[in-house]
């Protein structure tokens, strides 16, 4: 066997040590470079301790030593082999950029492989996969994958929310003790994180060292930053298994979900690119330029009327847009939120030509059409559960979870329920031309039981391939992952959809911080944003329509707004917007996001920069209002330093109030610096009212 095992990818560089009984990881973080000459030795033993020195191991148990969390927790039947001492018994390369790992215990008859990948885009991805080798059943209680931080950890930073307020950060002291985050939502969760970032003091979004996981599931999970007193600390991912819920028979096996893990020494922004470049190397990543979205739901809510409809169809091809996605209310008793669901059928009554003509219609003015559905809910009025009460899903024990929106989960681990809900999707899909789903899943799945047991896994695994068949059954259908907004944004989801949808929150200025911190790891072009209506329907805050477009400008751009009554002043500007979009889409889902690290907390500079630099769009966005009087220079990171690059405002251009004052020397006729000079000394900028924006382009001149 290899005694260090070193894989490379990016700038990043994870080294393990196989040279002991159980693999120690050397080093996770800056490439070394090669020949690295490494010094391997070891800790002191501290008095009133562990007689052996401390090793960070890549499987932590308690049988060599550690006091902490457990990698692997599980037992027998009769309560034995509780504690694994599981050691090396294999290794192997998986081609250039990973490795495979096998560990046994024989006494408790099980194994653990670990499957590692630092792949050429500098992404970790790691995964743990327990097998019972035994002749009785093994309880398998929690299976996690740890990855160690690194010199000078310091701080944590990770991201809660609620609905209408997902992914907004929350930043502490790393101190010793377990910083835990349970997510027990059954779906991914609007609280849920979607990354744990362990960095140095300060660490910014363009200096310190971070260390960040994600992890790719949308079921019940654990997140753990964890510093014992014996060295640095680890961040553990794990499933949430409810009692009983994984007992594995004689040869049975279960494998964690990716872990993915990014390491940078240049900030966040580093981290963001190493998961955007990733993302972006996946062959089912979107190809296709993102077509421009009108979808009904904050135009017409419940109230579907084709003629109303057609209008709307009308309005959104002046306005250029590409996709017409129709949202809820369309299918058998759903009037309204308390009925319907799962009833599958266009509604007869509303629709009492089907889809049909408005299909027809949207697609002869050249839009494709998408439908809304959610397949894993029903409303206990509806004719399906009329037929099959047995079909809901929960506890058992004559009980059914809490209603949540009038509405209940079927269960998919069940095959007939299973079968029903995917002939259903599968003949919508046949039999009308769509080209999209809005996919949504509007309850926390709490209290998931099949048959009387605990069934959160399986039930996740069971939408999963609800998703994978109909993808495979209709392959050009895309599939956005809507979970009462962003309840459901995940690696996990993301392997079988094309977008998820950030939030229910059309408010620009809300927006602005929740897309921030979604696309911190996904990238624009996965990432749903609407300009929503001039009031937003979810906090009546009123926003001018620019600064609702700059803010939609960097994601897959789209409008949630009734536009058949637009007045000749909003027509121009959002159809502006819209060619705006088609003409930078190329450059805003393809090139590096960067983000500046401004000392005043009411303005933000964020961008894309092409990836052979040859241009940029930055928006520069005043959040609120500011101690100061001028926001003075600001510094656009990321351009080619020995390049000069022309700078110009190029939106809002109309007469909008964007501008308190308006006399900045380069504006508007725009200026031309070195990308050094952009970078260290940087533009004026102008004096903005709170919650406006403006778009600067940069072209290399
Ligand atoms: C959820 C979604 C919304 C909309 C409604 C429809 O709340 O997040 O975008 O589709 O359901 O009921």
């Amino acid at each position: 066997m290899n005694d260090l095992v070193t894989l490379r990818g990016g700038d990043s560089a994870f080294i393990i040590d196989l040279s002991r009984a159980t693999p120690e990881v050397v080093h996770w973080g800056s490439d070394l470079g090669e020949p690295a000459r490494l010094a391997v030795s070891s800790h002191p033993v501290p008095p009133s301790s562990v007689g052996s020195p401390y090793r960070r191991e890549l499987v932590p148990q308690a049988s060599s030593g550690w006091r902490g969390r457990p990698a692997v927790e599980g037992h027998r039947p009769d309560g034995r082999a509780f504690s694994p001492s599981l050691v090396t018994t294999g290794s192997r390369a998986l081609g250039e950029h990973g490795h495979e790992i096998t560990m046994s215990d024989d006494a408790a008859a099980i194994e653990l492989i670990i499957e590692i990948h630092l792949t050429a885009e500098g992404m970790l991805r790691l995964r743990s996969t327990l097998q019972n080798l035994g002749d009785t059943s093994y309880s398998l209680l929690s299976l996690t994958n740890s990855v160690p931080t690194g010199l000078g950890a310091a701080e944590i930073l990770d991201l809660s929310g609620r609905w209408c307020r997902e992914q907004h950060p929350q930043r502490q002291s790393l101190r010793q003790g377990t910083w835990l985050r349970e997510y027990r939502h059954g779906r991914t969760g609007h609280d849920s994180s979607l990354f744990t970032a362990v960095g140095t003091a300060g660490f910014g979004n363009r200096s310190g060292a971070v260390w960040a996981t994600h992890f790719g599931f949308s079921g019940n999970r654990a997140t753990t930053v964890e510093k014992t007193p014996s060295g640095p600390a680890l961040i553990g991912n794990s499933e949430l298994f409810s009692p009983g819920e994984v007992v594995l028979a004689p040869g049975e096996s279960h494998a964690t979900p990716w872990t993915y893990a990014a390491h940078s020494a240049r900030g966040l922004d580093g981290v963001t690119e190493t998961f955007h470049r990733w993302l972006r190397s996946r062959p089912s990543h979107p190809a296709s330029p993102r077509p421009v979205v009108l979808n009904t739901w904050e135009a017409v809510y419940f109230h579907h009327d084709i003629g109303n409809l057609l209008e709307l169809s009308e309005a959104a091809q002046r306005i250029g847009v590409e996709r017409f996605v129709l949202d809820d209310g369309w299918f058998r008793h759903r009037r309204n939120d308390t009925a319907g669901l799962g009833d599958w059928y266009v509604d007869e009554d509303v629709w009492p030509n089907g889809l049909t003509a408005l299909i027809d219609d949207v697609r002869s003015r050249g839009m494709d059409f998408g439908l809304w559905v959610e397949p894993e809910m029903v409303n206990e009025d509806s004719d399906v559960i009329r037929a099959h009460p047995d079909w809901l899903s929960g506890p058992g024990l004559g009980r059914t979870p809490v209603e949540w929106r009038h509405q209940q989960v079927i269960d998919l681990v069940n095959p007939d329920a299973w079968d029903y809900v995917f002939s259903r999707l599968d003949a919508l899909l046949s039999e009308n031309e769509i080209s999209y789903l809005k996919w949504d899943q509007n309850r926390d799945l709490t209290e998931m039981g099949h048959a009387g047991a605990a069934s959160t896994h399986e039930q996740t695994l069971a939408a999963y391939r609800l998703m994978d068949e109909l993808r495979l059954a209709h392959p050009s259908v895309e599939i956005e992952s809507c979970s009462s907004g962003g309840a459901r944004v995940d690696l996990g989801v993301l392997e079988r959809t094309d977008r998820v949808w950030a939030s229910d929150c059309n408010d620009a200025l809300e927006r602005q911080t929740i897309q921030r911190w979604t696309e911190a790891i996904l990238p624009p072009e996965l990432v749903g944003t609407h300009v929503g209506p001039t009031t937003a329907h979810t906090t009546h805050r009123t926003h001018s329509l620019s600064f609702r477009a700059v803010t939609a400008m960097f994601g897959h751009f789209g409008i949630e707004w009734d536009v058949r009554g637009l007045d000749d002043a909003e027509f121009s500007e959002l159809s502006q917007a819209v060619d705006l979009y088609k003409t930078h889409r190329g450059l805003i889902h393809s090139g590096t996001a960067v983000h500046a690290d401004l000392a005043d907390p009411a303005y933000s500079l964020s961008g894309v920069v092409a990836s052979d630099r040859s241009e940029a769009l930055f928006a520069f966005v005043s959040v609120a209002t500011s101690f100061d009087e001028i926001p003075g220079q600001v510094g656009f990171p990321g351009l080619d330093p020995l390049a000069d690059y022309e700078a110009t405002v190029i939106f809002p251009t109309l007469s909008s109030p964007y501008r308190a004052i308006t006399n900045v020397g380069w504006i508007p006729d725009g200026i031309t610096a070195s990308g050094l000079f952009l970078a260290e000394v940087g533009l004026p900028m102008p004096v903005l009212n709170p919650e406006h924006g403006i778009l600067i382009r940069l072209v290399r001149r």
